[in-house]
C-alpha cells in the first residue's frame, strides 16, 4: 500500500508504536536477505554516500528510509569497514529534521580536514506549496562516530540559470582547496554538473558549469563523481532522461562516465571521449568513488533504480549497495575490478572445481551449487554457437549468462529468475564483446549477481528473486563444443 506524504515524511522517532518491531519481523522472515551485501536494517536504501576512508576505516552511507520501500525523509545510515569486505552498521549518520534538511539528508560525499570527516550533502526541503529548496549542508563527524551539523548551509542559493534540482556535492582537495560539482538542471531542463571552490569547506564560491560537449544530455544529472586516474579527468554521472537505443541505455536511468583530459579548474573546460554507461546490468545507479590509502579508486553503487518495485517491498526493504570495485583506464574505457580484499571470503575447504569439455551439452558438476558464492569461468577454444551458465536454477527457475559467438554479444536473460520486478524494461541486457576467450567472474548472493566480463571489460549487475530452491549451476555450450575451466567458493 502506497504510503501518504505525511508517512513518507516522518523520522523515526514519529513511527507509530510497533511499526519498526514489524518492519523487522517482516525483513527477518525475508529469505532474500542478502549474506555479504550492504543492506539495510528496514526500509529502502538508495545511494551511496560519505565513501572515504578515516581513522583507520573505510566509511561509507548511504540515503535510508527507514519506516517503508518508497522514497520518503532520507536519513544518511553510517556503515564501517576495516577491509571493504566485512562492514559493520554504525547507525545513523545524519539525521534529517532541522530547517534545512527538513525533507531528507540528500546525498553527499565525505572528506577529511583537521582530524574530523567533513560530510557535505544536500539539505533538502519543500515549501507550503510542496516546492523544493536545496541547500548545501556540512556536518562533522569525530574519531567517535558522532555528527554535528555545521549551524548554516554553506550554500544556501541556486545560482541563476538552473532549477530546484541542484544536488549531491561531491568534494575533492585540489593543492590548498577543495572543490566540489554537484549535479545540476538548466532552467532550458538540461543536465549539468557544476563546480564550487572554498579554502575551508564553510565559504563557497560558485565557478559555472562543467564545460562538456554533452550540452543537451538527458534533463538531470544526479550524482557526479570528478576523479583523476592514471593522468586522466574521469567525470561519471547518473543522467535521467536518456532515450534507449540497441543495447544502451535500458534501464529507467542510466550511469556512466567520460574521459578526457584533466578538468581544467580555472576554465572549467574538460576535453573528452564518449559517454559510457558504466554497468550493463539491470540495477545499477549513482555510484560514489573515493581513493584508500594505497592509491586506488574504488567505486560502490546502489544495486537499484528509483521508479520500480521490487519483490522484497512486501518483506519490509528495499535494495543494497555493489561490492566496492577498483577502477583503473584501458584505452577510452574504465575497468572495473572487485577489489582484491574480495578473495578474503574464498574459504579453502568450500571450494570446488571442474575442468571440461561440452560438445553441444548441458552439464552440472560436483560441488557447483549454492545461493552465495563467487564463481569463476574461463570459456576458450570455441567453436559453439552459444557458451554459458544457467545459475540459481531448479526445473523451473534459472538466470542465464551466456555469450553468443556468432552475433559476439554476451547477454544476461532474468526472464526465468523467479520473482518478477514491476515496471522494468524487458528480460534480458546485451553488449557487444569480441573476444575467442570469455572469462566470467561472478559474485552471486541470495538476491543479487555482479558479473565481471573478461577482467572487467563489462559488468554486468542485477539484483534477481529466486527461490531458496533454486540453487543449481549448469554450464552449456550449444551447437560446438568449448573448453570450461570453473572455479566456485561457496560462502
Ligand atoms: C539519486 C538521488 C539523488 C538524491 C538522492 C535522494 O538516486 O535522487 O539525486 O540526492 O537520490 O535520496
Amino acid at each position: 500500500m502506497k504510503m501518504t506524504r505525511e508517512q513518507l515524511y516522518r523520522r523515526i522517532e514519529q513511527a507509530e508504536p510497533g511499526e519498526i518491531a514489524k518492519l523487522e519481523a517482516q525483513v527477518n522472515a525475508c529469505s532474500w536477505r542478502q549474506h555479504y551485501h550492504i543492506q539495510p536494517v528496514t526500509g529502502l536504501l538508495n545511494d551511496p554516500n560519505g565513501f572515504s576512508f578515516y581513522q583507520g576505516y573505510y566509511h561509507l552511507f548511504y540515503q535510508w528510509f527507514p519506516l517503508g520501500t518508497e522514497h520518503g525523509m532520507k536519513y544518511w545510515y553510517h556503515t564501517r569497514s576495516s577491509d571493504l569486505v566485512h562492514w559493520e552498521n554504525v547507525g545513523i549518520g545524519i539525521e534529517p529534521g532541522s530547517p534545512y534538511d527538513s525533507h531528507g539528508a540528500y546525498s553527499g560525499s565525505a572528506i577529511e580536514k583537521d582530524g574530523v570527516l567533513n560530510l557535505l550533502y544536500t539539505g533538502n526541503t519543500r515549501d507550503e506549496n510542496w516546492i523544493r529548496h536545496p541547500y548545501q549542508c556540512l556536518a562533522m563527524m569525530d574519531e567517535n562516530n558522532v555528527v554535528t551539523k555545521y549551524e548554516q548551509p554553506v550554500v544556501s542559493n541556486v545560482p541563476s540559470g538552473y532549477t530546484e534540482h541542484f544536488r549531491d556535492p561531491k568534494v575533492w582537495q585540489h593543492d590548498n582547496e577543495y572543490y566540489f560539482i554537484i549535479g545540476a538542471q538548466r532552467t532550458d531542463e538540461t543536465g549539468c554538473a557544476v563546480l564550487y571552490r572554498s579554502a575551508d569547506l564553510k565559504q563557497w564560491e560558485f565557478l559555472g558549469e562543467i564545460g562538456t560537449a554533452l550540452s543537451s544530455f538527458g534533463y538531470m544529472w544526479e550524482c557526479p563523481d570528478y576523479l583523476e586516474l592514471d593522468g586522466k579527468g574521469v567525470l561519471i554521472f547518473s543522467p535521467q532522461g536518456i532515450q534507449a537505443e540497441e543495447d544502451r541505455y535500458e534501464n529507467i536511468y542510466q550511469s556512466g562516465y567520460l574521459i578526457g583530459e584533466r578538468l581544467d579548474l580555472e576554465s572549467r573546460a574538460f576535453e573528452h571521449g564518449p559517454f559510457h554507461e558504466l554497468d550493463r546490468g539491470f540495477d545499477f545507479y549513482a555510484p560514489q568513488t573515493m581513493e584508500s590509502p594505497d592509491g586506488r579508486r574504488i567505486m560502490v553503487a546502489w544495486m537499484g533504480l528509483p521508479e520500480q518495485g521490487y519483490p522484497t517491498d512486501n518483506n519490509g526493504w528495499a535494495h543494497c549497495l555493489t561490492i566496492p570495485r577498483q577502477l583503473s583506464i584501458h584505452g577510452d574505457k574504465l575497468i572495473q575490478q572487485p577489489v582484491q580484499e574480495m578473495v578474503k571470503l574464498r574459504k579453502q575447504e568450500q571450494h570446488a572445481e571442474a575442468r571440461a569439455t561440452l560438445n553441444n551439452e548441458s552439464r552440472a558438476f560436483e560441488g557447483f551449487n549454492g545461493i552465495a558464492y563467487e564463481l569463476e569461468c574461463e570459456i576458450s577454444a570455441s567453436d559453439a554457437d552459444i557458451v554459458g551458465i544457467e545459475f540459481r536454477a531448479s526445473d523451473t527457475e534459472k538466470t542465464v549468462i551466456q555469450y553468443d559467438r556468432l552475433q559476439r554479444k554476451v547477454v544476461l536473460d532474468r526472464s526465468h529468475s523467479g520473482t518478477e520486478l514491476s515496471q522494468v524494461n524487458g528480460t534480458t541486457r546485451k553488449c557487444t564483446l569480441d573476444s575467442d576467450v570469455i572469462k566470467l567472474r561472478m559474485f552471486v548472493d541470495s538476491s543479487s549477481v555482479e558479473i565481471f566480463v573478461n577482467d572487467g571489460q563489462e559488468v554486468f549487475t542485477s539484483r534477481i528473486f529466486p527461490s531458496q530452491d533454486s540453487q543449481g549451476i549448469r554450464f552449456f555450450a550449444h551447437g560446438g563444443k568449448a573448453d570450461f575451466k570453473a572455479d566456485i567458493w561457496n560462502y
